[in-house]
């Protein structure tokens, strides 16, 4: 399979100063397609507009707490515009040092030779952070201990950006790739004072005798494996234009109604609290992912990097963290957890793994065809068939989203049968 990547060779060449973009440079780069707004507006409208409604009309929220969520809100669409106003700059730096990727789902085509951005993933993470840390500014009800697991969640967060990056820079082994999550959650599990044990189902009380279970530092072994599941199942649920910003988008918006939901159910101020904090981060999680996502959607004008990838796996592991809902959040992981399972065999190196494993593009159809690769792509096509790159995408998209409906419907059924 072609390369899929080009870097700065490592022998030593004259450098090519990095220049400023000037006037003129700028004009002698070609530049990058414009955002897709349409098909942005059309996603975030569908996902949107019930969270806007509980927000703003269906729950009775203390007045406080939606100002905070209504501030956060705010920068969040100023995080949307940044987004989308960096990113065209951001490519033409990252061509300039050689950090792009073909479009292997269009090779044969003139698409498939065109040099694409990669890597993009690190505006996002940028904007995102200095979102986070303007936001304490305003968040003048917040306690000390607080602002310790914030700014710990805002640590694990960056390292994460770091390390993704370096692993689009320097093509880190697939194996140590799977580990560095582990080493980026190390900041929230030293800060995290929280409680470490959890509450017994109901129907399995009678048979373990005790409602509550202390876990101790087990519980902490499982936010670190939480931590490395979620980023590398985004990472590795990929390759299609759209597909890695478009789960996350997903994903962001379900967490979004499901803490609104908690906050409007409940009364207790600690409870709210541990939600609220979830949309504080994930609210730009979702507005700077909807400004990549116009560039990133099919036909992909640059792509997001395991730099974003990690970035929003770890940011979503932290406030199912720090929220005390990771079990609802690996009910709205269904489709990675699907697609880790059929990658097993291949991840364990029982069946040997090739460095990309898409399904085959056919240039004169514009179909994609599933290989035997594991993953759920593959399963996807060899399942309904032959599929276009953009209708494919969008079919998973619509299964996460599926998911997440599944997840909803199962919490309301098991409500105070299940705890
Ligand atoms: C993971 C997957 C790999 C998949 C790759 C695609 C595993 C174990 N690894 O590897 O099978 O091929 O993601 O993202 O499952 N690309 C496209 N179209 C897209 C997105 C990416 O062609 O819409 C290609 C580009 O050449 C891009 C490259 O994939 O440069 C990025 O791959 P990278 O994120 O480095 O792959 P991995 O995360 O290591
Ligand atoms: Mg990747």
């Amino acid at each position: 399979m072609a390369t899929a990547r080009k870097r700065t060779p490592s022998k030593p060449e004259p450098e090519p100063k990095p220049q400023a973009p000037t006037a003129s440079s700028s004009a002698a780069d070609p530049p990058i397609s414009p955002p897709k707004y349409g098909a942005i507006l059309k996603l975030s409208c569908f996902f949107l507009i019930l969270y806007v409604y509980l927000v703003a009309r269906h729950y009775e929220i203390d007045p406080e707490l939606k100002g905070s969520i209504l501030i956060n809100a705010g920068l969040s669409l100023f995080g949307y515009f940044a987004t989308v106003r960096l990113i065209p700059v951001a490519s033409r730096y990252v061509l300039r040092r050689n950090l792009f990727g073909y479009d292997i789902n269009k090779k044969g085509t003139p698409q498939g030779s065109v040099k694409v951005p990669e890597s993009l993933g690190i505006v996002v993470g940028i904007v995102f952070l200095v979102l986070a840390i303007l936001f304490q500014f305003s968040n003048f009800t917040a306690d000390s201990n607080w602002l310790v697991e914030y700014n710990a969640a805002l640590a694990s967060i960056c390292f994460m950006i770091l390390l993704g990056f370096v692993d689009d820079v320097l093509d880190v082994p697939w194996r140590v790739k799977l580990i560095l999550p582990s080493f980026a959650a190390l900041p929230l599990l030293m800060a995290y004072a929280g409680h470490t044990s959890i509450i017994i189902p109901k129907p399995l009380v009678p048979y373990i005798g005790i409602e509550i279970l202390n876990l101790g530092w087990i519980y902490k072994l499982y936010m670190g494996l939480l931590a490395v599941f979620c980023t590398n199942s985004i990472n590795i649920h990929a390759g299609l234009n759209g597909l890695e910003v478009g789960q996350t988008v997903v994903i962001a918006a379900a967490i979004l109604i499901h803490n609104i939901m908690q906050i409007g159910a409940s009364k207790d101020p600690e409870y709210q609290q541990a939600h609220a904090f979830s949309i504080y981060l994930i609210q730009p999680l979702l507005a700077t992912s909807l400004g990549l996502l116009s560039y990133n959607w099919y036909p992909s004008a640059v792509f997001v990097g395991d730099t974003f990838t990690y970035f929003a796996g770890m940011t979503m592991a932290v406030v199912g963290i720090l929220g005390h809902f990771s079990e609802t959040l690996l009910i709205f992981f269904l489709p990675q957890i699907l697609n880790f399972l059929l990658s097993l065999p291949q991840l364990a190196g029982i069946v040997p793994c090739p460095r990309h494993r898409l399904p085959r593009f056919d240039p004169q159809t514009g179909l994609l065809t599933g290989t035997n690769d594991g993953t759920l792509v593959n399963f996807f096509l060899r399942l309904f068939g032959q599929k276009t790159e953009k209708s494919l995408c969008i079919l998973l998209l619509v299964f996460q989203a599926l998911g997440c409906c599944f997840c909803f419907l199962l919490r309301w059924l098991l409500a105070g049968w299940y705890k």
